[in-house]
């Protein structure tokens, strides 16, 4: 498989072509920003991280009959994907309250939900990826009504393997954001990456948090918090 020309770079992935149409070379960068891009720095070793944890959990959501665009990880920091066209949505679902859900309906954090919520962003850096719900998704045809069915029954799939998953490693699976892509034959895959940056992450007893909002929060022990993911996960 050869790595060609970079066709988009991010905030912390960089994406290249192959030689084959239909899939793309996806590289993880340390590179980190937050608070809307306002807050930017980097985290030694977190692509490695996020990488090896992101095609770790595709592999078993697709034992679990959930698609993902996963095709094979090919170094500590790149994998093969399969290219998609990235629905412009960010897909988030919560188990227990944090960040900016405790923030908007003044609430503390650490309630936990009877039941997961799932609220979308309309994916979009100049309107700063502001809140939509399902009409409004559709009004914009961001996607369609079945497109959006599909992602909803998926999203909470992912959180349904997702939480049992961690909680065995002693994890709290506390809320994550997911993206969604079509294949050129319109099937809809789960895309991205599922990590730190994209999860919170608590310890089941102690509560103490596991990922990106050490960054976020300045809280400090930020690059052990992504260690120890990835102790929980691979066991070194
Ligand atoms: P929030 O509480 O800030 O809305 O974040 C909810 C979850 O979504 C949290 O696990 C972090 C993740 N997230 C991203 O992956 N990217 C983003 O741009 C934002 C705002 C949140
Ligand atoms: N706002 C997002 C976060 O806090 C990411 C970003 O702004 O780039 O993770």
């Amino acid at each position: 498989m050869e790595k060609k020309d970079m066709i988009y770079e991010g905030k912390a992935k960089k994406v290249y072509a192959t030689d084959d149409p239909t899939e793309v070379i996806v590289s993880y960068k340390d590179d980190a920003t937050a608070l809307d891009g306002l807050k930017r720095g980097s985290i030694a070793g977190k692509g490695v991280v996020n990488n090896k944890m992101s095609n770790y959990l595709m592999q078993i959501l697709e034992k679990h009959g959930v698609p993902t665009h996963f095709v094979k990880e090919l170094s500590d920091r790149e994998t093969l994907v399969k290219r998609v066209s990235i629905v412009p949505l960010e897909v988030i679902i919560r188990n227990i309250s944090a960040g900016s859900f405790s923030k908007k309906y003044g609430v503390e954090e650490g309630i936990v939900f009877e039941s997961p919520t799932i609220e979308f962003s309309y994916k979009n850096d100049e309107l700063h990826d502001p809140l939509i719900n399902e009409y409004h998704a559709l009004a914009l045809k961001l996607a369609t009504k079945e497109e959006i069915d599909t992602i909803k029954s998926m999203a909470f799939k992912v959180n349904e393997v997702l939480k049992e998953y961690f909680i065995n490693l002693g994890i709290k699976l506390v809320d994550f954001k997911l993206e969604f892509g079509r294949l050129p034959d319109g099937k809809i895959v789960l895309a991205d990456e599922i990590s730190p940056d994209t999860c919170r992450f608590w310890d089941a007893k102690t509560n103490e948090k596991l990922d990106k909002d050490r960054f976020r929060r300045d809280m400090g022990g930020v690059e052990e918090a992504y260690q120890e993911m990835m102790r929980r996960v691979f066991g070194k």
